[in-house]
């Protein structure tokens, strides 16, 4: 059965370009942060079990810069639009700028830097970590060597039935910040309904999405003024 499309329920799908402007890299942009690493060295299980002091090395480096950033205009105006919506994030990002602007339905996708966990199957231990970092040698639980929570390349990502209802059920889909290249979460797109609002803010796109808006530019200029008008929107239908 089709899932039913809820009038107030925005949806936000946001990648690391909603973070730019709180001084995190993004990953495929000119200073993006895979221009200057190698993910098949630090974002895969390969990587890990070639040299995990240089994964862990690198994602405590992100840790502490994550936990060190602020929110932006983005991630407030985003927030401040559960005063009138009832409002989801899917995030490709592993910060926490959106719950720390006050969002308080975050899914994350492809992990958490707060969080580190254990190898231990089925069910790996977890652990918040905060902005702290991870060493060789710190063991969970279970006696497995802690890695970041973090989902790398190659691995299943988190939570994609539920992002995929959420989508389908918006009225409005917001994309920011997300060059829409990886997958399963740039395929999230396509469940967003025929009849929902769909806007889509990047500093540049190289195909946007059949149905979508493209507002090209800041997310912190372009997401405020949107977020108005969304709010406006519901004070005249009131
Ligand atoms: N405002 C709005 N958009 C911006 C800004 C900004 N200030 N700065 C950059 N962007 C846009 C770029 O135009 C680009 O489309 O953000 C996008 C960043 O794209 P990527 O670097 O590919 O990052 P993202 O889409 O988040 O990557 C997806 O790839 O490496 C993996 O797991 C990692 O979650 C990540 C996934």
């Amino acid at each position: 059965m089709k899932p039913q499309v809820q009038p107030n329920k925005i949806v936000v799908l946001s990648g690391s370009g909603v973070s730019a402007e709180s001084g995190l890299p993004t990953f495929r942009d000119a200073k993006g942060l895979w221009n200057s690493y190698s993910w098949q060295e630090l974002a895969s299980p390969e990587g890990w079990h070639r040299h995990p002091e240089a994964v862990l090395a690198f994602y405590n480096e992100r840790r502490q810069k994550a936990w060190q950033a602020q929110p932006n205009a983005a991630h407030l105006a985003i927030a401040s639009l559960e005063s009138a919506y009832e409002v989801v994030i899917v995030t490709q990002n592993v910060d926490a700028l959106h719950e720390r602007a006050g969002s308080r339905n975050v899914v994350h996708l492809h992990g958490q830097l707060a969080y580190a966990r254990g190898t231990s199957e089925p069910e790996p231990k977890r652990y918040r970590v905060d902005g702290d970092p991870i060493a060789m040698g710190q063991l969970c639980e279970d006696g497995t060597q802690l890695r970041p929570d973090i989902v790398w390349f190659g691995e299943a990502v988190q939570h994609f039935d539920e992002a995929e209802e959420h989508v389908a059920t918006a009225a409005r889909v917001l994309v920011v910040g997300t060059s829409l290249t990886v997958y399963p979460a740039a395929s999230l797109v396509q469940y967003a309904d025929r009849t929902a609002q769909k806007v889509l803010v990047a500093l540049d796109m190289e195909e946007v999405p059949r149905g979508f808006t493209f507002l090209q530019g800041k997310a912190a200029e372009i997401v405020p003024a949107l977020a108005a008008k969304w709010l406006s929107e519901v004070r005249v239908a009131e």
